[in-house]
């Protein structure tokens, strides 16, 4: 698995019209020389696997299942990402987490899941502004990663995302020195739990990442990439992060 990663989250957005970007998209990543992801809904999946089929582009899921399979309508396994065409899923998502009350116990349980169905797994930890305000950042976001991530964790593939609360889809993004201290605090205690095999672990800062601010993110130490929502809808704007990511 390549370190460094720009892994786009389209959320619950986009239908047949907007496949366009990511045609669009295939041909602006054609030199990047790092991993490039597109997460769309499940139903586009599918579609954008085809797609994507001979360039560069790799697809994910949002979320999965911790069952393989079973009684549970409306939710999806890993295997079906799997055979769908995804190589990644998303876990753990602050949205997921505040929508759906997801535990980090249950994002270890999907962890396991993924990496079963032969997924990398993209967990997410971050904290809300209130914990920020209240200095327990660190607490919040060590606790939720030793709890969201299997101790039998293949660290081949799992990918960490930190994604302030207070910075997702609001403009407003920590300062490049609160960056380095949580990105620094997570390599630690990664490498605390795992040795020496945590160092590869691709870790990704989310929030409000755009063309204008990612060089700047990506120059920022432990940073690998980024998780991006908003602005991976765009090829245009997707493409700007990709060629920063490509030049860091
Ligand atoms: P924005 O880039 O829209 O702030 O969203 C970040 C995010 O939640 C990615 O998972």
């Amino acid at each position: 698995m390549a370190r460094k990663l720009a892994a786009g989250n389209w959320k619950m957005n986009g239908t047949t019209a907007e496949l366009s970007e990511v045609a669009a998209l295939t041909a602006a990543i054609s030199d990047a020389t790092c991993e490039v992801l597109l997460c769309p809904p499940a139903t586009l999946i599918s579609r954008m696997a085809d797609m994507a089929q001979g360039t560069g582009l790799k697809i994910g899921g949002q979320t999965c299942h911790s069952e393989a399979s079973g009684a549970h309508t409306g939710d999806i396994s890993a295997a079906m990402l799997y055979d769908a065409g995804a190589s990644h899923v998303i876990l753990g998502h602050s949205e997921r987490r505040a929508d759906h009350g997801e535990t980090s116990e249950q994002v270890a349980g999907q962890s396991a899941a993924a990496q079963a169905g032969g997924l990398i797994a993209i967990v997410c930890v971050g904290e809300t502004e209130a914990e920020r305000d209240a200095n327990v950042t660190l607490n919040v976001v060590g606790t939720q990663l030793a709890e969201s991530i299997p101790d039998d964790c293949d660290l081949s593939k799992l990918v960490v995302a930190y994604e302030p609360v207070w910075a997702i889809g609001t403009g407003r993004t920590p300062t490049i020195e609160q960056i380095a201290e949580v990105h620094d605090h997570m390599r630690s205690a990664l490498t605390e739990r795992f040795g020496q095999g945590a160092d590869d672990i691709p870790l990704l800062y989310g929030g409000s990442v755009k063309p204008s601010n990612a060089a700047d993110i990506f120059a920022v130490s432990n940073v690998d990439g980024a998780l991006v929502g908003g602005a991976s809808l765009k090829a245009e704007d997707f493409g700007g992060i990709v060629s920063a990511l490509s030049q860091a």
